[in-house]
This record gives C-alpha cells, sequence and structure tokens, in this order.
C-alpha cells in the first residue's frame, strides 16, 4: 500500500492507472477506521482494479468545536486495517493541502431540499463542510467510482445530487450499514462511550428495528411518536430526531402508503456522543 502525503503525488499515483484504462475506487473517511469503513474498501476492490482511500479530519464539517476535538484518531492503526484490507493507495493530506486558499466555502450549490432535514436542521453547516471537503478531495483523488455507507444516508443522497450537480462521471455506490452483533451501527465515535451508555445506546436501532417490523401496518406518524418515547425514557438518551423521509427525496413521509421507498432515520445524544442509524423500508 502507498502512503502519501500530497496531492501531487497520489494524482501521478492515479493517473498511471487510469492512462492504462484501470478504474479507481475512492472511499474517503475521517480515519478511527472499523469494519464499516472496511466494508467500502471491500466492496471498492471488488468493483474496481485500484482502491484509493483518504484519511482527513475535516474541520469544516465539526459544527462544535469540542466534537472535533474529541475526534478520536488511530492512524497507525487505520494504515495497518486499510493495509489488510487489500486497499492500494491512501492519502493522509495535511488542512493546508486540502485546503491551500483557506477553509473559507468559495463555491456553493444547490441541493434544494436535501440539506434541510434531519442533519441538516440540527447540524448547521455540516453538509456545507460535507460537499466542500469530497468535491475538493474528488479533485485530488480523480477516482472513477465513490464509496459512501448508508450509515450517513443523508450524507450520501446529497453527494449524489452533487455529482449530478457538477456533471460528474464519478459513480457513487452506496454501501449498506454494518453493525456490531447486538445491532449498534458502527462509528468512529462508539470509542467515546462508556460502558452504561453503550448498552443504551442500543435503542437507537431497537427502535428502528421496532418500527420497520410493523411495516405496512399500524399508523407510522403514532410508532414514531411511541419510538421517541420509548428512546426518551432512558436516562441519559436524548432524541434529536425520529424520522420518515422518502428515499430520494428526504421529504417526510406520514403514513405508510405515502411512499414505496422510506429511510427512517435517527439521532440521538447517549451520555456525551452523537449517535445517527438508519434503517431503509421495506
Ligand atoms: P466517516 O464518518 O469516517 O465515514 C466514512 C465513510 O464510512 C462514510 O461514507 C460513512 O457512511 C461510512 N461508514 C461509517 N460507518 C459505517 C457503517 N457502520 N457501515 C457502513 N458504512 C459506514 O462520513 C465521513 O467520514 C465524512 O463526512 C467524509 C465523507 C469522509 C467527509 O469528510
Amino acid at each position: 500500500m502507498v502512503v502519501f502525503h500530497t496531492e501531487a503525488g497520489l494524482q501521478a499515483y492515479v493517473k498511471g492507472k487510469r492512462i492504462l484504462g484501470k478504474t479507481v475506487g475512492f472511499s474517503p473517511t475521517m480515519g478511527a477506521l472499523h469494519e464499516g469503513h472496511m466494508s467500502l474498501i471491500e466492496k471498492s476492490r471488488a468493483t474496481c482494479d485500484i482502491s484509493v482511500c483518504s484519511i482527513f479530519v475535516n474541520p469544516t464539517q465539526f459544527n462544535e468545536s469540542s466534537d472535533l476535538d474529541k475526534y478520536p484518531r488511530t492512524v497507525e492503526k487505520d494504515l495497518k486495517m486499510l493495509e489488510a484490507a487489500g486497499c492500494d493507495a491512501v492519502i493522509l493530506p495535511s488542512v493546508k493541502a486540502v485546503y491551500p486558499k483557506g477553509t473559507r466555502p468559495t463555491e456553493r450549490f444547490d441541493l434544494g431540499f436535501l440539506t434541510q432535514p434531519m442533519e441538516g436542521a440540527h447540524r448547521p453547516g455540516h453538509f456545507d463542510g460535507v460537499v466542500q471537503v469530497v468535491k475538493r478531495l474528488l479533485e485530488m483523488v480523480l477516482p472513477t467510482h465513490l464509496f459512501m455507507g448508508q450509515k450517513d444516508f443523508q450524507q450520501f443522497s446529497i453527494i449524489a445530487r452533487l455529482l449530478q450537480l457538477i456533471n460528474s462521471e464519478v459513480k457513487i455506490v452506496c454501501c449498506p450499514i454494518v453493525r456490531e452483533a447486538d445491532g449498534l451501527a458502527m462509528s468512529s465515535r462508539n470509542v467515546r462511550l462508556s460502558a452504561q451508555d453503550r448498552k443504551n445506546a442500543l435503542v437507537l436501532s431497537s427502535t428502528l428495528k421496532q418500527i420497520k417490523a410493523q411495516y405496512p401496518n399500524g399508523d407510522l406518524s403514532a410508532l414514531i411518536t411511541a419510538g421517541m418515547e420509548r428512546m426518551n425514557a432512558i436516562e441519559g438518551v436524548d432524541v434529536e430526531y425520529l424520522e420518515a423521509a422518502h428515499q430520494d427525496t428526504l421529504r417526510p413521509v406520514k403514513r405508510w402508503a405515502d411512499s414505496s421507498a422510506i429511510v427512517l432515520c435517527t439521532a440521538a445524544r447517549v451520555g456525551a456522543v452523537r449517535l445517527i442509524d438508519n434503517v431503509l423500508i421495506p
């Protein structure tokens, strides 16, 4: 596995592959890698000739400075995992390398409603930072394919739309959520959960599963209200949202019959850690 720190080095490598007609899969990450991230590398390896990963804790997408400060950083371990997974190249750029002209965004994209609900409503500016960094990383890496996780469903939708808006030829691939054996969605932030919070955190996936199990019976809005109550009843759990939305538009869905492709999304604070999860229905 080749490790790059600069755009020039990586681009020479990628261009050398692309000129030979090889496909290049790119999986952007913020490090503190786990099996969820590894599933993107696996999918990339199964789909493309060459697999590239980036590890960059992007300061512009953190709306809370404490979250940025506490974001776990485990670069040595990450590199070992990537190597073992058969990743071909990784870039670990500095903030200066990603944002040579400073972190202030210079472009704006009209992503319509997609950035407004759920994470958009609860993390002001977050998606501006995500769009800014993914666009920039794509310029740096020059891939043919982009691998992103369903874990961040709204992020996936927004980046898919961004690719359309900029007429990009990059093909985006959505990789299913990888979970712990008990159902908790894998997340870099899980390591910050105390033992009790780790138990409490199960209520996110179990509530989503419980609501999905009712489909297409029962009143969706009532199930959501009951689900929120169930989650908030646990001491130390504070729900930010539990919402059903159309998978393609992210517009709210009130009744099962209103959409044939629903995504049920939630975000909650569990102790000091903010977690998200979702399920696709049916
Ligand atoms: P990060 O949270 O490190 O996630 C990197 C990629 O891994 C994202 O596409 C995310 O959806 C995927 N991922 C995380 N947990 C997963 C799980 N349990 N199962 C499947 N996929 C999972 O998302 C980001 O970083 C950043 O916003 C980034 C896109 C890198 C831009 O900075």
